[in-house]
Order: structure tokens, then sequence, then C-alpha cells
């Protein structure tokens, strides 16, 4: 994994490449979801936690009607007219810049900037685009913002340029993801989010004997972007068939009480739906649980409510793969092992293990061979320390 350029040597390639200083840095991190997954869009909880991998971003306006901007992920320069966007979806990265200049009305003459951007969540399923969407939302606030004091953001600030990151992608990458990603970005640390109501409460970290591994299995997440539709397609089925309980909406389906869901399942005649409805009403359980563990610090029930969730996820809503749940497998017989899940979207990517900090060792040496026995490579693993949050600093003239 490449480390985040040094703030020195990017400063000098946002030299070479634009031609003149950059006056501000705007750092976005990754994040993993601990518990609540795949219930953000239907109203549920979630806790995500940011990571100490990040987007990181040198910026400077350039008082020309055009935003410029250089990935070094994928080593290309683009200049977008927020005058000129229009729909048209390209596949591309600046798909991203273009959807944000749309959502966020940016249409001013002489309101562009110049953007260098540089990542380590080059791994799968750490929200990489939801944190480069992070950057350019703050970039673009800067440019519009007349006072630099300006750039300190209050919580519902923070959470209205969350909303336009969603609606990005919802409107205009076309993924129907809910707004977990780009809220644990822009807010940080180890939060409970409801996405139903977009409160939030910040958690304690996790204490230093225990250990939070990222195990990516390597496996491209191909299937994610069409099976994640589906997925919220069926949960649109289910809310159609909540008439029959006065709850036909999409963001109440993982807030329904007991009775209501008992009266819903009795509703549905197709097996699947009842699953996924099963996913989740007891997703949304386990995540009230696992905060009330983590307050506690009761690390051996946040562990198990861990791998109940990606039971469920396997079974319940079929989003894991033969890889996710070979590695928690592994993960779970490894020394040191409290739980194990597979974390995000599914359908390959990443993991996500709760160790004892003094069987880490072990645990991944266990873990490596395990997961190469069936898969013939070895897993990429790294453990994970609580992030920030998505920021833009004023940098110093030297
Ligand atoms: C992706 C989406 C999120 C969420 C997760 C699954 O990361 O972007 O909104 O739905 O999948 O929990």
């Amino acid at each position: 994994m490449n480390p985040v350029q040094t703030q020195k040597a990017l400063r000098a390639r946002f030299v070479a490449q634009f031609g003149a200083d950059p006056l501000f840095e705007i750092s976005a991190p990754g994040r993993v979801n601990l518990i609540g997954e795949h219930i953000d869009y239907t109203g549920g909880l979630v806790m995500p936690m940011t990571i100490q991998l990040e987007t990181r971003a040198l910026m400077r306006p350039n008082q020309r009607s055009e935003i410029r901007v250089f990935s070094e992920r994928f080593s290309e320069h683009v200049v977008v007219r927020p005058h000129e966007v229009s729909r048209t979806l390209k596949g591309h990265w600046s798909d991203f810049v273009k959807g944000y200049a749309l959502v966020s009305c940016h249409r001013q003459i002489g309101a562009g900037f110049d953007l260098y951007v540089t990542s380590n969540l080059e791994m799968g399923g750490l929200s990489s685009s939801a944190s480069f969407l992070a950057v350019i939302a703050l970039a673009n606030r800067i440019q519009t913002q007349e006072e630099a004091s300006a750039l300190s953001l209050d919580d519902t600030e923070r959470l209205a340029i969350a909303l336009q990151c969603q609606q990005v992608e919802n409107e205009w990458i076309g993924v129907p993801c809910g707004i977990m990603d780009p809220s644990s970005i822009l807010l940080g640390g180890i939060r409970q989010l409801d996405c139903q109501t977009l409160k939030s409460t910040l958690l304690p970290k996790l204490s230093d004997d225990i250990a939070l591994v990222l195990m990516d299995t390597k496996v491209p997440r191909t299937l994610a972007s069409s099976a994640y539709k589906e997925r919220v397609r069926q949960l649109h089925a289910i809310a159609e068939m909540g008439e029959s309980i006065g709850q036909r909406r999409l963001r109440h389906l993982a807030t329904l009480s007991d009775d209501q869901v008992s009266a819903l399942m009795a509703a549905l005649t197709d097996d699947t739906l009842k699953r996924r409805l099963r996913h989740v009403s007891t997703e949304q359980r386990r995540v009230l649980r696992a905060a009330e563990a983590l307050r506690q610090s009761d690390y051996l029930t946040l562990g198990d409510l861990m791998n109940q969730s990606h039971a469920s996820l396997r079974d319940d809503y079929e989003v894991s793969c033969e890889a996710l749940d070979w590695i928690t497998a592994a993960s779970r017989e490894a020394p040191g092992s409290l739980g194990a899940r597979l974390t995000g979207a599914g359908f390959g990517g990443a993991a996500i293990a709760l160790v004892h900090s003094g069987a880490l060792e072990a645990h991944n040496d266990s873990v490596r061979e395990a997961f190469a026995h069936h898969s013939g490579y070895e897993p990429e693993l790294v453990t994970l320390r609580t992030g920030s949050r998505a920021e833009a600093l004023r940098l110093d003239p030297n």
C-alpha cells in the first residue's frame, strides 16, 4: 500500500502540475462499517468507523470557470467546466466531479479550482468514492465561501454536504446507496447513525487491547452494483406490501416493531422477500445491542453480534461470496478471534475482524494460511485505527 504522500512532496507535484502554490489541504478518510449492513437505505441504524486510510488533496482557487483535477490514482488530468456539464454518464471518475457541480448548482463564472488528489484507499469496500466526493465537496465549498473562516463546519452543515454527496451517487452515478458512507466520512469517528432521522452519537474507540483487522479478499466487486440495485428493489417491493400495516415507506422498514414485522411477514408470500425482511429487522436490533456492547467494552458480545450479522448477510440477504465466507470463517477459527463479518456492500472486497491485540500476529498468520489454502493466494491484512473526519485547512505559505 502506498503511504499518503507527505505534504512537501505533494506540494511539489501540485506546483509541477498547475504552476502555482496550493493554498488549501483537504483530506477525507475512508470508512468501514462495524455493523448495520444494508439497512441505511431503509431508515436503519448503522455503526460506521472512519479509518486512517484516506483521500488527500491540495487545492487552489484558479479564478477560471473550470475545475481542473489531477488524480494520482488514475494518473489522469480532467477539466470540468461546470456551466457545460450535461447529464451524460461516462463511467469515468470525473463523473463524480461533474455530478457534484450539478447538484451544488456550481455555475459561477471564475469560481473554478485546481485540485491534486492522492489516496491510499485502493482496497475494495473502504468507500473510496464517497471519500473522493467529500474532497470535491469541500473544495467546492472553499471556493464558494467568501471568508476562509467558514472552513469550520458544524454537524448540520456536514450532514447537508453528506446529503449532496449521496444525491450525486443516487441521481448522477445511478447507485441507489444510502447516507451511511458520506455521513460517516463527514462526521468522523465511530458513530451510531440513525439513517431515518440523521441523528448520530459518537461512540467510544476500541480499547488498546482490542484490534480491528481489515481482511481484503482482493476479489473485485463486479456484481456489487447490479445486485445492490436488486436488493433495493426488493425492499421497495416489501415496503409496497406494508399497506396492510399502514407503513408503506421504504425508509420505515428497518424501524418496524416486532408486531409490524410479523404482520408484514404474514402478508409476504415470496420466501426470498421474507428473508430480506428478516435481515433488515434482525440487523437493526443487532446494531442497538452492538452500540451498547461497545459502550460497556463488552467485546465478546460485540464480536458475537458481528458473527450473527455476517450469517444474516450470507443466508438471508445473500450479499456475501465464497471468499468473504472463507476469510471470516478463517478468522473465527484463528487465535484471539472475537468476531468477523463482511463490511460494506459485499460481493467481494473486504471483511473486518475483532481480535485480542495480544494474539494479533498469530491470528493474522493463521488467517493468511487458511485463506490461501482455499483460494491459492494470500489476502491483504491491515490493522485499522479510528480515523478523523473530512477537513479542509488553509496551508502556511511555506
Ligand atoms: C455501500 C453503500 C452504503 C450501504 C452499504 C451497505 O457501501 O454505499 O450506503 O448501503 O453499501 O451497508
